[in-house]
């Protein structure tokens, strides 16, 4: 029989969701693991997608984008965060952020290389850096505050730094990375000479008046930033995966000779939908990031009324919540249990985010709180068992 698994794919084994996922659709669980919502995003956008199709926008679109949704990015950052980006060389739509690191991460790196990510670290940064022959060298966020110690990211930079990953607001912990954190980023990369790559896709899910910078916005940083974001979470569209970068001209010459070879194109009618959502983005963008906020409010202060105790997030659809007042268990052993036992809930163990499982904190599930409020209540009322 042939060997068909590359040696460099090798290492990264089905990951933990799969049988999470498994058992959760089993036992019928009600879901709060999975992380996009499971509700619909906007009627008017999907009414915009259906016409793009009734209209004839089905063939392959240009490379770099279909040019309203290009301009209507560019209108957006120019508003939101005072960025000029000229659609046809610093904007490029690709399938979801996912494609878009995977595409910047490529096309960037040399082996040897270095790059600096924080940790909890979102699951695909990891292999993509790795495969293309580069070192992670992660920072971590501390709990429970999960923010990082300015002298071991100072001490991260070195000679073969080659880039940083900012995820912010940030996947597990819904932190949003102050002002001073980002400064301190900014400083270092300007020093080092090394490009920023960003992870935004959470930016307009951000509560309690907490602000979410733009790195390219600070000072110094246009020039040597790639801002990867998504309209997935913002619209509650995930399964459109409409992402983009942002970045220099020759940033983007280096992605798109790579997204050619991987996709070349994204799906013409879902980018023609996602332009008509931008236009409405002073409307249809607040009102969902309010019932995010509804949403958010609901599930922490049942969680913590249950007695776990929960880490409020600042931004994201995820709360982390620490169960020590319930288990020593694990967190992996601790989410088959719920799973498994009269609870029957089904959510996400901190420690997948670990590169080193035995640096992971173990006492931590991350909630989705991105569902219906049917689900959300379900959840809650199963959960309340644990008190019993
Ligand atoms: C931090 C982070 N980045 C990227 C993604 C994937 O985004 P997309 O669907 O646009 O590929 C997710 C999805 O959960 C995420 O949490």
């Amino acid at each position: 029989m042939p060997q068909w698994m590359s040696k460099k794919l090798q290492p990264y084994g089905a990951s933990i969701f799969a049988t999470l996922g498994r058992v959760a659709r089993e036992r019928k669980c009600v879901n709060l693991g999975q992380g996009f919502p499971d509700f619909d995003g906007p009627e008017a956008v999907k009414e915009a997608a259906r016409q793009a199709i009734a209209a004839g926008h089905n063939q392959y679109a240009p490379l770099p984008g279909v040019p309203p949704l290009s301009s209507a990015l560019a209108e957006k950052y120019r508003e939101e965060a005072g960025l000029d980006f000229d659609p046809q060389t610093e904007i490029t739509v690709l399938n979801g952020s996912t494609e878009a690191m995977y595409a910047t991460l490529t096309a960037l790196l040399e082996p040897g290389d270095e790059v600096i990510v924080f940790e909890p670290i979102y699951d695909t940064y990891l292999p993509v850096i790795q495969m293309n022959g580069a070192k992670v060298v992660a920072v971590p966020l501390e709990a429970p505050a999960f923010a990082f110690d300015p002298d071991r990211l100072t001490k991260a930079f070195s000679a073969k730094t080659r880039a940083i990953i900012i995820n912010t607001p940030h996947n597990p912990t819904g932190r949003v990375f102050s002002e001073a954190e980002m400064t301190q980023i900014q400083q270092l990369c300007i020093e080092h000479d090394v490009i920023a790559i960003t992870d935004e896709v959470y930016e307009h899910l951000v509560f309690d008046g907490h602000r979410h910078i733009h790195m390219a916005a600070l000072p110094g940083m246009r020039e040597r930033t790639i801002t990867i974001s998504s309209t997935a979470k913002t619209f509650s569209l995930t399964g459109w995966k409409i992402g983009y970068t942002l970045a220099p001209p020759e940033a983007t010459e280096a992605i798109r000779r790579m997204h050619q070879f991987i996709a070349f194109a994204v799906a013409t009618p879902l980018q023609h939908g996602i332009a008509a959502a931008l236009q409405q983005r002073n409307t249809l963008i607040p009102q969902l990031a309010e019932e995010m906020n509804s949403k958010r409010d609901f599930l922490c202060n049942a969680l913590a009324d249950i007695g776990f105790n929960v880490s409020v997030p600042q931004g994201t659809f995820f709360a982390l919540a620490d169960f020590s007042p319930f288990s020593s268990e694990k967190d992996l052993d601790y989410a088959l249990t719920l799973l498994k036992s009269e609870v029957a809930v089904a959510t996400i163990p901190i420690s997948v985010f670990y590169q080193h499982q035995n640096e992971a904190p173990t006492n931590y599930l991350r909630f989705c709180f991105a569902k219906t409020d049917a689900t959300l209540q379900a959840g809650v009322a199963q959960l309340r068992r644990l008190k019993n």
